[in-house]
C-alpha cells in the first residue's frame, strides 16, 4: 500500500513535516498532494524549504472559495490524480480543514483506508467551520490518532473508541526536535512584547468585533507584535481599520522564526489552534480571543485563558503564571507511534 498525505494549509505543512520524517526514518515510502488551499507563499512553499518535504505528488491549486467550492474542488482534483491508484492507498488526514474535510470525504467515498491524525477534538461550537470538520472527518476514518487523552475520551463518546488510539500529538514532537537542537532561541528582545495573531472568520468577519479587539490591545500597556494572516490583512483594509501605535505589523513568519518569538515573550495572544499549544509547550500564558477551545486541557491548568469580552483582556493577559505544567501532550514520539501503527496495519 502507498501512504499518502492530503494536506493544504499552513498548520498541516508543519504537521506533514513531523509525519514524514519518521516516515523516512522507518524506510517507508510516503507522499503528499498539496491542495493549494493555502497558495501565498509565506503560508505555504516557504514551509515546504523549512522542513525540506520535497515536492509534492501533484498540486490541486484550489484557493480560496466558499467552503462549499473550496472542499468540491479538493474533491474533483483527488478524483482526478488518483483515479488509477485508488486501490493501492492508504490516505491520511490532518486536523480539522476544508483539506481534511474534502480528502476524507473523498477517501471514503473511494473505500481507501483513512487515517486522521489529531482526531477526537471537540469545541463544541457546531457554528465553527472547523468542528463540522472534525466531526465528520472521525467518523468516515478507518484510524484515529488522539492527541489528548480528552480528545480520546470524545471519540468513545461518539462510539469511536475501537478505532481510536492516544498518539500524544505531532506538533510537540516537532516542537521538541527543533527545541532539543536550539533551533528556537535566536531571538532576543530589550523590550516585552507579546505575540499576536488573529484569522478566526468569528474575528475577522465583523467590523465592530476587529475594532472591539485592537482597542483592548491598544490598550495593552506593551508591544504587540501581530503576524498578519492574509484573511485580516485584506479585511482590515476593506475596513479601513488603523493598526495601534503598540502593535507591530509582520508578514506571517517560518515555523522556526515564530517559535523563537514566543519564546523570547511575555505571552501570546491568538485564535490560532495551533499557537494555543504552541504557547503551551514554551510554557508562555495564552489568551484566547474565542468562546471555546478544543484544547480545554490548557485551560484546566490556567496556561491558557478564553476571553471574549474584550474590556478584560488586559487583566487576563497579566494574569499569573501557573506553578504546574503536566505533559497533557504526550512525550514527543506521537508521530513513530502514529507510523507504527500503520505499518502494523496496512503492509
Ligand atoms: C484555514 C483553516 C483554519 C486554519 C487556518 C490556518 C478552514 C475552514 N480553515 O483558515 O482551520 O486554522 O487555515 O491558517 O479550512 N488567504 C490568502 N492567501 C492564502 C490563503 C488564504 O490571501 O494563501 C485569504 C483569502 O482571502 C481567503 C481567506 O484567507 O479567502 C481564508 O482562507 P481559507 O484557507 O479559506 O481559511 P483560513 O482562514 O486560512
Amino acid at each position: 500500500m502507498d501512504f499518502i498525505s492530503v494536506i493544504g494549509t499552513r498548520p498541516q505543512y508543519i504537521k506533514l513535516a513531523a509525519v514524514s520524517r519518521e516516515f523516512s526514518t522507518a524506510g517507508i515510502q510516503h507522499g503528499y498532494i498539496d491542495t493549494g488551499q493555502h497558495y501565498d507563499s509565506n503560508l505555504s512553499s516557504s514551509f515546504v524549504d523549512e522542513f525540506s518535504l520535497g515536492s509534492a505528488i501533484a498540486n490541486l491549486s484550489v484557493g480560496s472559495g466558499s467552503h462549499a467550492s473550496q472542499t468540491a474542488r479538493i474533491l474533483n482534483g483527488l478524483d482526478e490524480v488518483l483515479q488509477r491508484s485508488k486501490e493501492r492507498i492508504v490516505m491520511i488526514v490532518y486536523g480539522d480543514t476544508n483539506s481534511t474535510c474534502a480528502a476524507a470525504l473523498f477517501a471514503s467515498k473511494n473505500n481507501i483506508p483513512l487515517v486522521h491524525v489529531e482526531s477526537g477534538l471537540r469545541s463544541g461550537n457546531k457554528r465553527m467551520p472547523e468542528e463540522l470538520n472534525r466531526i465528520i472527518v472521525d467518523h468516515v476514518s478507518d484510524l484515529l490518532f488522539a492527541p489528548t487523552q480528552n480528545a480520546l475520551g470524545n471519540l468513545a463518546n461518539e462510539n469511536l473508541a475501537h478505532r481510536s488510539y492516544f498518539s500524544g500529538d505531532i506538533t510537540y514532537d516537532l516542537f521538541c526536535f527543533n527545541n532539543n537542537r536550539g533551533f528556537y532561541n535566536n531571538y532576543t528582545s530589550k523590550e516585552k512584547f507579546y505575540v499576536f495573531t488573529l484569522h478566526r472568520d468569528s474575528n475577522t468577519n465583523n467590523k465592530e468585533r476587529l475594532l472591539t479587539i485592537f482597542r483592548s490591545i491598544s490598550d495593552l500597556n506593551c508591544k504587540v507584535m501581530l503576524f498578519g494572516h492574509p484573511r485580516l490583512i485584506k479585511i482590515m483594509s476593506e475596513f479601513k481599520i488603523d493598526l495601534p501605535a503598540n502593535v507591530e505589523l509582520n508578514p506571517p513568519t517560518s515555523h522556526r522564526e515564530l517559535l523563537s518569538f514566543v519564546k523570547a515573550s511575555e505571552g501570546v495572544i491568538t485564535d490560532s489552534g495551533g499557537l494555543q499549544k504552541e504557547a503551551y509547550f514554551s510554557k508562555k500564558l495564552c489568551t484566547t480571543l474565542r468562546t471555546e477551545t478544543e484544547w480545554v486541557e490548557t485551560l484546566e491548568s490556567g496556561w491558557n485563558a478564553l476571553v471574549h469580552n474584550m474590556e478584560l483582556l488586559p487583566d487576563i493577559v497579566t494574569r499569573d503564571v501557573p506553578s504546574t505544567h503536566e505533559p497533557i501532550f504526550g512525550v514527543g514520539n506521537a508521530s513513530r507511534i502514529i507510523v507504527e501503527h500503520l505499518v502494523k496495519e496496512y503492509t
